[in-house]
């Protein structure tokens, strides 16, 4: 397997399960908690390290106990740590609302220390992202760095991804350094201005993500698979009853990274990917519901 660099952000996931949200001002009883570890591109460098591809993650933390589960997180899943500890801040958190019933979530999340995450903290790891085979970012940290990044890796070949979530406003030519980007629909539609609900639209955004610039956008359609610009749908793998979907997309681009990193065709990449989201949904939590090389394979050959 290939080498795959991350830069994006850890938090601790507190995830409430209640049958509906507060309203402002109200306490409601919920039915459960659960904390873990999360973070997009922490839970990509989990699911791409499970996959079995060497996986480095760029990222800073506090000096707390989230920082520790941060790190006991990368050991289990064998991710590389490269982090800056900055004591006088904290390890990020994010707040999941999950609605009990239908599973949709709704999520607060607050980076901490990663928002600190500046362009020239990039050029220090220039060298760790020249030597990836995949480079993979997200927009959690501060824009500058994921762009800054991006450069470097551009500059140097590396095969680079953005997955543009949360949703954000993206500076010029940002999209001109990805060879591919891994959208959902509300962040295609925020991006491209145009709405995705079939898989036509899904070409017409593919379109026009590649007058953006962007090399190969692909458009993960939640349940229905995954819209792949040149091929079309990939479907969605059927692993078992779904319980959380929450960090279904981080699922999907760590299988993505780590087969790409390895060699694996496009198309064969994002088969990979969508095995290990499907997996993914069916355990509960984000980064410890990440299948192993094994359970995607498996999947896979039935
Ligand atoms: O993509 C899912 C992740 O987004 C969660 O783990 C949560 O931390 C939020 O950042
Ligand atoms: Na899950």
């Amino acid at each position: 397997m290939g080498k795959v660099v991350i830069l994006g952000v850890f938090v601790a996931d507190t995830a409430y399960r209640a049958k509906r949200m507060p309203k402002m001002g109200e306490t409601i009883l919920g039915e459960s908690f659960a904390l873990g570890p999360g973070g997009k591109g922490s839970n990509q460098a989990v699911a791409s390290g499970k996959m079995g591809a060497e996986t480095h993650i760029i990222t800073k933390l506090g000096d707390d106990d989230f920082a520790k589960m941060a790190l006991a997180t990368w050991d289990g899943a064998d991710v590389t740590g490269h982090v800056d500890h900055v004591a006088d801040s904290y390890t990020g958190a994010a707040y999941i609302f999950i609605e009990d019933g239908t599973g949709d979530n709704a999520i607060i999340i607050s980076p901490g220390a990663a928002a600190l995450i500046s362009a020239s903290d990039m050029d220090k790891a220039a060298e760790l992202i020249r030597s990836a085979d995949v480079f993979v970012t997200q927009l959690e940290q501060p824009m500058e760095a994921a762009v800054r990044a991006l450069e470097i890796a551009k500059a140097a070949g590396v095969t680079t991804i953005l997955n543009p979530a949360p949703a954000a406003d993206l500076p010029d030519g940002i999209l001109a350094l990805c060879d591919y980007v891994t959208p959902n629909e509300t962040e295609t539609e925020e991006l491209t201005g145009l709405s995705v609900t079939t898989v036509d639209e899904a070409e017409a955004a593919c379109i026009r993500f590649r007058d953006m610039g962007v090399g190969c956008p692909i458009i993960t359609l939640g349940e229905r698979g995954v819209y792949l610009d040149g091929h079309g749908l990939v479907p969605a793998f059927n692993a078992g009853p779904v319980v959380e979907t929450t960090g279904a997309g981080d699922a999907f681009n760590g299988g993505f990274a780590a087969a790409l990193a390895g060699g694996a065709t496009p198309l064969d990449a994002v088969k990979i990917g969508c095995a290990t989201a499907g997996l993914s949904v069916t355990k509960a939590g984000t980064a410890p519901s990440m299948p192993t090389r094994a359970e995607v394979d498996a999947l896979m050959a039935r």
